[in-house]
Parts: C-alpha cells; structure tokens; sequence
C-alpha cells in the first residue's frame, strides 16, 4: 500500500473554472476523443491546418509525383500539419516514429476505369484505432450514380466514429457532368455536415465561397485539384482561408511543385499566418 498522503488545501477558490467552448465550429457537443483528435489535426492557435494529401493511388495507382512515396514524399512529410493516406501506404512507407497526425481514406472500390462513384466502406473502425488514425476521410459524391450507397457510406462510418471517437472527414468527389459552382458546394457540404460528417473537404470556387463556408455549420478545408501555377495556387488557398475555411487539403499541387518543401513552408504561412498570396510567393522563390 502507498503511504497515505496530507488531503490537498489548495483549491484556486480565486480562479474561475474554464467553460469556454471548444475552437472548431459546430464541434462543441462533440465527444473528448473526437475533440482531441480534431485538435491534433487542427492546429488550436490559427483553428486551422494544412494536410497533406497523397491518398490519390486509391482508384488511380502511382500517379505523378506519388511513385515512390518512401523517397519522394516522407522525405518532407513532416513538414505539414496531417498526412492524409492509405492504410496501405502507411504500413509500407511510414515510419511508426512519424510523429504528425494521419488522417486514413476509408473508402474505395472502383479504378478510373470504372464508375468513380460505386464506392464501399473500404476499412474497419477497429485497423483505424490500431493505426492511431486522427481521422478517417470517405468520398460522397453528391449527384452522382451511387449517391445513396455513398452518403450511407459516411453515415455508417459516422456512426462508427461516434462509437470510437474517430473523427470523419466527407469528402465531397464531383462528377465530370456537374457545374462546380457555389449551388452545387453548399448543398454537397451541408448535406455531408447534416448528416454527421466532422469536417467536410471541397473545392474552392471563385464565386460566393463564403456562402459555402457560411452555410456548413462544421469547419471545411479546401480540396487542392489539378497542379496549376504555385502563385494561383498559393492565391486560391489565401482566398479559401479568408472567405471562411479552416485550412486546406492539398496534393498535387504541393508534391508536384518543383520545389514541394518550399510550397508546403508557403501554403502554411498562408494558412496559419494569413500571409499575402504575394509575399507567400516571394517566400515559395526563396525557399526553393
Ligand atoms: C481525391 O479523391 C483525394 O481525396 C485527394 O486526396 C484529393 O483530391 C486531394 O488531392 P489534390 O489536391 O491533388 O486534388
């Protein structure tokens, strides 16, 4: 038995105990380990955080700049706020000591050579938790052929994610037929949040994003796309940030950078320190 010690005395009488609520919105309610989780991925100081997503081989294989993910991606990896991968690609090319948090694709089935939208729940709540997922990300393709299959996909998941305390990223895939327009984002995003996504993941649009950001009562980060030209880019997520999102979700256009250290160094100080597109791209040149 250990010594049996003096009862405490001191019990701050002078300082009121701290309700405030917790920094992401429309997370409040939610659970203690959902909450931690989200503050690791989110960073508590700006609300914000950059993931790094290099998850495409999923339905496309070794795309661009994703060949040898060992020696082309986790020699930088450590520089964004969450990885965002496989489970495959985790065990075969992470070192366990990476110290960043991970967010897992749990969804999958179909190859670009087949319907995108046909997807499946593609891993268990139980391989998230022995892999100390910080979140799991699943497609829901709002208007596509499989929608139903893939809103009950992430509600099912949703569901899972209550029960563990695993957050749920809803990602929002767009058919090549449909317009990405604000009309299209604020449905596909609120649709995804109403029915119990975390945090949701979207393109950015040129015309009313805020009204995007607005109407999704929980936090978005902005969907890089297609590698376009490093000061657009760096433009496109200072204009995200500023019109309401909580950070970005970039690949290609931070791994197919001719300089991805460099890009990833300017896309943070973008995001968290609200640098100008311009500034952050004179960084970007005398980074790289
Ligand atoms: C696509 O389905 C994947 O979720 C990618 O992770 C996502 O599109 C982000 O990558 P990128 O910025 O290259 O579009």
């Amino acid at each position: 038995m250990p010594e049996v010690d003096k009862e405490g005395k001191d019990y701050c009488l002078n300082v009121p105990v701290d309700n405030s609520g917790f920094f992401l919105k429309g997370c409040n309610s939610l659970d203690w380990g959902i909450k931690n989780r989200l503050a690791r991925i989110f960073n508590p100081a700006t609300g914000r955080t950059v993931m790094l997503a290099i998850d495409h081989g999923y339905f496309q294989g070794p795309t661009t700049g994703l060949e040898r993910i060992d020696a082309k991606i986790m020699p930088f990896a450590e520089h964004a706020d969450t990885l965002m991968l496989t489970r495959g690609i985790l065990r075969a090319n992470v070192p366990p000591s990476y110290s960043k948090p991970v967010v897992l694709r749990a969804s999958g089935g179909p190859s670009i050579l087949r319907e995108l939208s046909n997807e499946e729940i593609a891993m268990s709540m139980e391989d998230a938790l022995r892999l100390n997922a910080s979140a799991l990300a699943i497609q829901v393709f709002i208007g596509g052929e499989f929608e139903t299959r893939s809103v009950h996909n992430m509600t099912r998941l949703v569901d899972q994610g209550l029960r563990y305390g695993m957050p749920i990223l809803a990602v929002t895939a767009v058919g090549k037929e449909m317009a990405r327009d604000a009309r299209y984002f604020r449905l596909a995003c609120r649709i995804c949040a109403e029915l119990g996504a975390h945090y949701v993941k979207t393109y950015y649009v040129p015309e009313d994003f805020e009204t995007v950001t607005a109407s999704c009562p929980v936090p978005i980060v902005m969907a890089g796309g297609k590698k376009i030209g490093e000061l657009e880019a760096l433009t496109m997520a200072y204009n995200a940030v500023q019109q309401g999102a909580s950070g970005v979700d970039m690949g290609r256009n931070i791994f197919q950078s001719e300089a991805p250290i460099a890009m990833l160094k300017a896309v943070k100080a973008v995001v968290h320190e609200n640098l100008m597109p311009q500034q952050a791209f004179e960084m970007y040149n005398d980074l790289k």
